[in-house]
């Protein structure tokens, strides 16, 4: 009795190199619960169709939630000769409730339409668990957000290119990192809705099934609202397993935009932030050393996950249906993917919600690097002169400035009057980070007013899910 669902037409048994490339219980065993879950439901479908005794079917289910206890407890496990996770479950529910009856569950399904489906119920699973992640580092953005719009609102350099752009709100640049997170929980929860349309079981190895099963019922059972309209694609298609590998990629992508802010933020250059010592890491050598590991390896995390997206892709690419072999090359990359998010978003969330930002230093730099040369060229528009003359008037503003060393709210009247009589005193009131940012009040601007209610649109958001 070996772990093998095949074996009446070969005359002699596999060779032990097969074998060792075949056998994948070594990342599918995870699958267990899964597996489980779906036979359960079979045996309950072959029951409704006629198929099983009473008694047998209650074996059955008596054997596979032995396998389910055994599981939870870590005492189950598979054998060198088992060749997956399928095979493995059959080999020791035989060994459990005997092979009259246990021979009888496998009938109408194949491991392709099993695993089809088991697939997308773990990866249902993890999602659930992502998402909540992921809105938990939304949630600690937006506190921070908030912290840093009570009061006097902190101010900082807003950059384009790296350089020094027009001031800004924290809160607003912080929420910016937030809104983009908040897009891949839609695209999750859109993915799990899709999903959950298309349970493949029913499909059997790629034709579907003679046995009069009922694949609406089992897809109700394993918690899907729809069964695959298609038995080929049913049991071929992997856009599912892609578009989720997608989406784990575009929350590395994203979190790792944050985490090089981080990283720059906590030099002593920039000196924006502080990292909490529960969540940075030391130096074996350099005693004085408080190192940002967590957005580095956030960093570093994010191209794992683009790797697991492209490499998925590639064996997607150009296969004829329906079910290959090469499909089970599917597992690892998202479990990988899942694994790298479910203990990344932990960690990366901790160090967010403890950052200090240094409001003084932020305050100081926002107006530099001539940060305000915009407010007053939208300050003359406002006078009423065109455009294209106030940017040349606000780039002489600069030039002056450059020459004389000087910010540009350190002009004096007689300065700004020799550049242009339109420069009138009135130009003051933009020359300050504060008024700038309290200026752009617009929808989606960095006004105090805006980001307040930005909160609160992201928080009704946020409540919705
Ligand atoms: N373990 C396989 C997978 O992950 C399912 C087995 C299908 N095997 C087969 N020979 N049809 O895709």
């Amino acid at each position: 009795n070996t772990g093998k669902l095949w074996g009446g037409r070969f005359a002699g048994g596999p060779s032990p190199e097969l074998e060792a490339l075949s056998r994948s219980t070594h990342f599918d065993w995870r699958l267990t619960p899964y597996d489980l879950a779906g036979s359960r439901a079979h045996a309950n479908a072959l029951h409704r169709a006629g198929l099983l005794t009473e008694a047998d079917h209650a074996e059955l289910l008596r054997g596979l939630d032995a396998l389910g206890e055994r599981y939870a407890a870590g005492t189950l496990r598979p054998d060198d000769s088992d060749e997956d996770v399928h095979g493995a479950l059959e080999r020791l529910l035989l060994e459990e409730v005997g092979p009259d009856v246990g021979g009888r569950l496998r009938a109408g399904r194949s491991r392709n339409d099993q695993i089809a489906t088991l697939f997308k119920v773990f990866l249902r699973d993890h999602c659930r668990v992502v998402v909540g992640q992921v809105l938990d580092l939304v949630d600690v953005l937006a506190a921070q957000a908030s912290d840093h719009l009570a009061g006097t609102p902190t101010v900082m350099p807003g950059r384009t290119h790296l350089q020094h752009a027009q001031p800004v709100l924290l809160a607003h640049h912080l929420m910016a990192h937030a809104w983009p997170l908040l897009r891949d929980v839609d695209r999750f929860l859109d993915w799990d809705a899709r999903v959950a349309a298309d349970s493949p079981y029913g499909s059997g190895a790629l034709a579907g099934q003679s046995l009069g099963l009922d694949p609406v019922g089992v897809s109700a059972e394993l918690g899907f609202t729809g069964s695959s309209a298609n038995s080929i694609d049913g049991t071929a298609a992997r856009d599912f397993v892609a578009e989720f590998a997608f989406v784990c990629a575009q929350v590395g992508v994203d979190v790792s935009r944050l985490a090089e802010e981080v990283i720059l933020w906590s030099t002593r250059e920039f000196g924006f932030a502080t990292l909490h010592d529960s969540w940075s890491t030391g130096s074996s050598i350099m005693p004085q050393k408080k190192n940002p590991d967590i957005a580095e390896l956030a960093r570093g995390k994010a191209g794992r996950l683009v790797g697991n997206l492209s490499g998925l892709l590639a064996t997607l690419k150009a296969l004829p249906l329906a079910y290959n072999r090469d499909l089970q090359e599917d597992k690892e990359p998202v479990f990988d993917s899942v694994d790298t998010l479910e203990v990344l978003l932990p960690a990366f969330t901790g160090m967010v919600a403890t950052l200090v930002f240094d409001r003084e230093r932020l305050a100081e730099l926002a107006p530099q690097g001539f940060s305000l040369a915009t407010d007053v060229a939208e300050w003359l528009v406002r006078q009423n002169v065109p455009f294209r003359v106030a940017h040349e008037l606000a780039g002489a503003c600069v030039r002056r400035c450059e020459e004389l060393g000087l910010e540009l709210h350190e002009l004096t009247d007689e300065q700004f009057a020799a550049i242009s009589p339109a420069l009138t005193p009135g130009v003051r009131d933009v020359l300050s980070a504060e008024g700038s940012v309290a200026s752009r009040d617009g929808r989606g601007g960095t006004a105090p007013v805006r980001v307040r209610e930005q909160l609160d649109e992201l928080g009704a958001v946020v409540a919705a899910h």
